[in-house]
């Protein structure tokens, strides 16, 4: 294979404020000086995964103007591959963000030019998917477009799912999921009615690997996370770090454990690296400026 990860999904220009506490409807507050950073969840995977070791391609597409231009650097910088990145059609999505002092998040994002990554354009990055051990992908890119990435899959090659953000899924989708990944919202917006008060997150797993996926992983934060095969469910303990800005650690997570499920580790091993992976990202402003090197997992 010429690649370990390929990621089909999203690029974001993040603009960041950070608040005391965020605005009620109809409510004005003053935030800090604004910060503009290279982010979406398609584009974090990739340079999460880069910045690791992985040797990786991102299939997305951004506008032809100053954001496109901002990710597309930050995809060099950290050594993804950017042949599969399109330009025009739309202007680069943006994402409004503001973080709070415990370092969580809240996000609005404009699709842009993520919403015109169309199920062709993945039909004309074939030799992309034939090359690649593992493909992942978010929801911030059409779902027919997800859907068609499902259909492209090269023989023997994995697929990973974050359904982020969630909405309920086509069969094909699912059973596809090697693993499906999901936090705690977005398993209860999979699993719909089928959710019920009070279900534990191994409940949820259980429930979820029965609609399909070959694995589940649910991240649990500071609580670790949840691996779900036909093996049974087990838990993957968490690493603690004080917590600055949030955004991206997820999809820092998402990463790391694609990569790791590539080179042959367990769901669980994967899983292990993967916490560390999202832990250090924590720890830093930023989604991809925060992403670890491997160096950096080892030291944490
Ligand atoms: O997962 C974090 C990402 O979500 C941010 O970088 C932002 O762009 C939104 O897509
Ligand atoms: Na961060």
């Amino acid at each position: 294979n010429d690649y370990d990860l390929l990621v089909v999904g999203s690029a974001n220009a993040d603009l960041v404020i950070g608040v005391e506490r965020r605005p009620a409807a109809g409510e004005t507050v003053l935030g800090s000086d604004l910060a503009v950073h290279p982010g979406g969840k398609g584009a974090n995977q990739a340079v999460a995964a880069a910045r690791l070791g992985a040797r990786t391609a991102l299939l997305a597409r951004v506008g032809d103007d100053a954001y496109g231009r901002l990710l597309l650097d930050s995809q060099r910088a950290a050594g993804v591959d950017t042949v599969g990145v399109l330009v025009g059609g739309a202007p680069t999505g943006v994402a409004l963000i503001t973080v709070d002092p415990s370092g969580d998040n809240s996000i609005v994002v404009s699709p842009g030019a993520n919403g015109r990554l169309t199920p062709e354009d993945v039909r004309a990055a074939g030799s992309l998917f034939h090359a690649s051990r593992v493909v992942s992908t978010q929801l911030e890119i059409p779902l027919e477009t997800v859907v068609e990435v499902v259909r492209s899959l090269a023989p023997g090659s994995r697929f990973v799912l974050n359904p982020s953000p969630p909405r309920p899924l086509p069969q094909e989708v699912l059973a596809a999921c090697d693993p499906l990944i999901v936090n705690e919202h977005e398993a209860k917006v999979i699993l719909g009615g089928a959710a019920a008060v009070g279900d534990t997150p191994e409940d949820w797993a259980r429930i979820l690997l029965a609609k399909g996926p070959r694995s589940v992983v649910v991240t649990l934060g500071a609580r670790g996370a949840l691996v779900a095969s036909a093996e049974g469910v087990s838990r993957v303990p968490s690493v603690t770090v004080r917590a600055v800005d949030t955004t991206g650690a997820g999809d820092a997570f998402t990463a790391a454990l694609a990569f790791r499920l590539g080179t042959g580790e367990s769901l669980a091993e994967a899983a292990a690296y993967a916490a560390r992976v999202g832990a250090a990202a924590v720890t830093k402003e930023g989604a991809q400026e925060s992403f670890p090197t491997s160096e950096e997992v080892a030291a944490l």
